[in-house]
């Protein structure tokens, strides 16, 4: 069976390999993730060696770490297109289909990628899945209409928690909360999706539907390519 260290080892591989097709004045929208991590480092060693990028940051706790690699900075309010992201999943399947949010950045993620010309999802070899589900489906969701929302889950087929950090709600990048969802196997992400997308007071769902163009994915030693 792989280890923690196996796995850290799937996602270095994979992040290198996707920061390879970063090129001098691109803006680069970084992921955010432990996966997303190891590229954001390699990015900073390439920046050592005197690559010229900008970037846009899907989380505070990527701008602190980008900041910290001197990679310089834009704000998204000033752009209209991001020439490549690179970002974790927490699930995928065969169809590209992905859960994402796993961090609680879904929200950004997804307006990053939805700017994004080439997206770049890097994985270590777990997250490949025949059907989606066994990760909960994490949702950004306006505090005020938490409990509404929850009610709109268990009418919807699931159950759901609440998303806590040391014994309070956990808080959004947007100051929202996060409810983690449980729908078993999701055997139709399209309609489910969608089904989340009309609840009032759902800022973002975590359901990632033609938002990749490519996956590369860790396996051992190598690497492996999924694309549609
Ligand atoms: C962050 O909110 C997420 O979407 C991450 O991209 C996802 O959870 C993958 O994280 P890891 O790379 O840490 O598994």
């Amino acid at each position: 069976m792989k280890t923690k260290s196996d796995f850290d080892k799937e996602k270095q591989l994979a992040a290198k390999e996707a920061v390879k097709l970063i090129r001098d004045n691109m803006i680069v929208g970084l992921g955010t993730g432990s996966t997303a991590y190891y590229a954001i480092i390699e990015i900073g060693e390439r920046i050592k060696e005197g690559l010229k990028i900008k970037a846009v940051a899907t989380s505070k706790e990527t701008e602190r770490l980008a900041v910290s690699l001197n990679i310089e900075l834009i704000d998204i309010k000033n752009i209209d297109v991001i020439d490549i992201t690179i970002d974790g999943a927490d699930e995928f399947n065969s169809d590209l289909i992905m859960i994402k949010g796993g961090g609680g950045a879904l929200f950004r993620e997804k307006i990053v990628l939805s700017l994004t010309r080439k997206k770049i999802i890097i994985s270590d070899s777990s997250k490949k899945v025949e059907i989606l589900g066994k990760f909960k489906v994490p949702i950004e969701a306006v505090p005020f209409a938490s409990s509404y929302v929850m009610k709109q889950i268990t009418i919807a087929g699931g159950s759901s928690k609440l998303r806590m950090k040391e014994g309070r709600e956990f808080l959004t990048d947007q100051g929202n909360y996060i409810i983690d969802a449980d729908f078993g196997p999701i055997n139709d992400p399209e309609t489910l999706a969608m089904t989340l997308n009309n609840i009032e007071g759902v800022l973002a769902h975590g359901l990632f539907i033609g938002l990749v163009d490519q996956i590369i994915m860790g396996h051992g030693d190598t690497t492996k390519i999924f694309e549609k």
